[in-house]
């Protein structure tokens, strides 16, 4: 039985204040939450002050991207290492927003999976389509695309165990539109299908987040999908009420 994760993605919004007071209601409202887990994933000058504040709580912390490098001369970028340092459990990694706005390739992103999992991170490796490849009927090879790099290096080192795929249509982040239940799950069940491919066991561990405006009102048809294990929140996660109201629907 896979445990559900409800990740709150909280992109570059806040401030010191604001980031410290959200930290603190979800920490203050997470025990309502013992079937699940939950992350929560702020900018990274806030990793820090986050980590302390949720340290008694069972909420876990994790970056947005990491470098593909390990250290050096590379201005800018934060190591694997370094996250690690700060306790962080996991990271986001291809987010639409950084394979679209900062032009990220799949090879780059697959260095950085490397780097995440050479230390511990877990990642969550986030794909999906855009609309006009939607329209185009491209979906499941465009997602089939972005997973080969990934589920090669996780056959060739099955003891690499703890990964997490996000399916995020590009058309339904921050937009307001969401999938379908069924066009989620459509894209869910191949990506396990995928994962099946390389072992039964991992395809039967991994868990499957949906991402792409979920939201308290359309969380539970979403999440009871059988191959949705949880969600991964951009807009709604900045609202603790919100984002422990979504994780309300699948403690169950
Ligand atoms: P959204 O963002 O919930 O605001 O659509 C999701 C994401 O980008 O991870």
């Amino acid at each position: 039985m896979r445990r559900p994760l409800i990740a709150g993605n909280w992109k570059m919004n806040g401030s010191f204040a604001s980031i410290a007071t959200l930290t603190t209601e979800i920490a203050a409202k997470s025990n309502q939450l013992s079937n699940i887990d939950l992350a929560v994933f702020p900018p990274f000058v806030y990793l820090p002050k986050v980590t302390e504040l949720l340290a008694d709580s069972n909420v876990k912390v994790g970056a947005q991207t990491v470098s593909e490098f390990d250290e050096g001369a590379y201005t800018g970028e934060v190591a694997a290492s370094m996250l690690k340092e700060l306790s962080c459990r996991y990271v986001l990694l291809g987010h639409s927003e950084r394979r679209h706005i900062f032009a990220e390739s799949d090879e780059a992103i697959m260095a950085k999976y490397q780097k995440a999992l050479s230390v511990g991170l877990t990642p969550i490796l986030c794909v999906g389509e855009t609309l006009e490849q939607r329209d185009s009927a491209q979906t499941l090879p465009v997602v089939q695309r972005q997973l080969a790099a990934a589920l090669k290096l996780t056959d060739n080192s099955p003891s690499l165990a703890d990964v997490i795929i996000a399916y995020e249509p590009v058309w339904a982040i921050g937009t307001g539109k969401t999938a379908t239940p069924e066009q989620a799950e459509e894209v869910h069940a191949f990506i396990r299908g995928a994962l099946n491919d390389v072992s039964p066991e991992l395809a039967d561990r991994t868990r499957l987040l949906y991402g792409g405006s979920m939201k308290p009102e359309n969380a539970e048809q979403l999440l009871a999908m059988p191959n949705i294990d949880g969600g991964l929140i951009g807009g709604a996660s900045l609202s603790a009420e919100k984002f422990i109201e979504i994780g309300k629907k699948c403690n169950k």
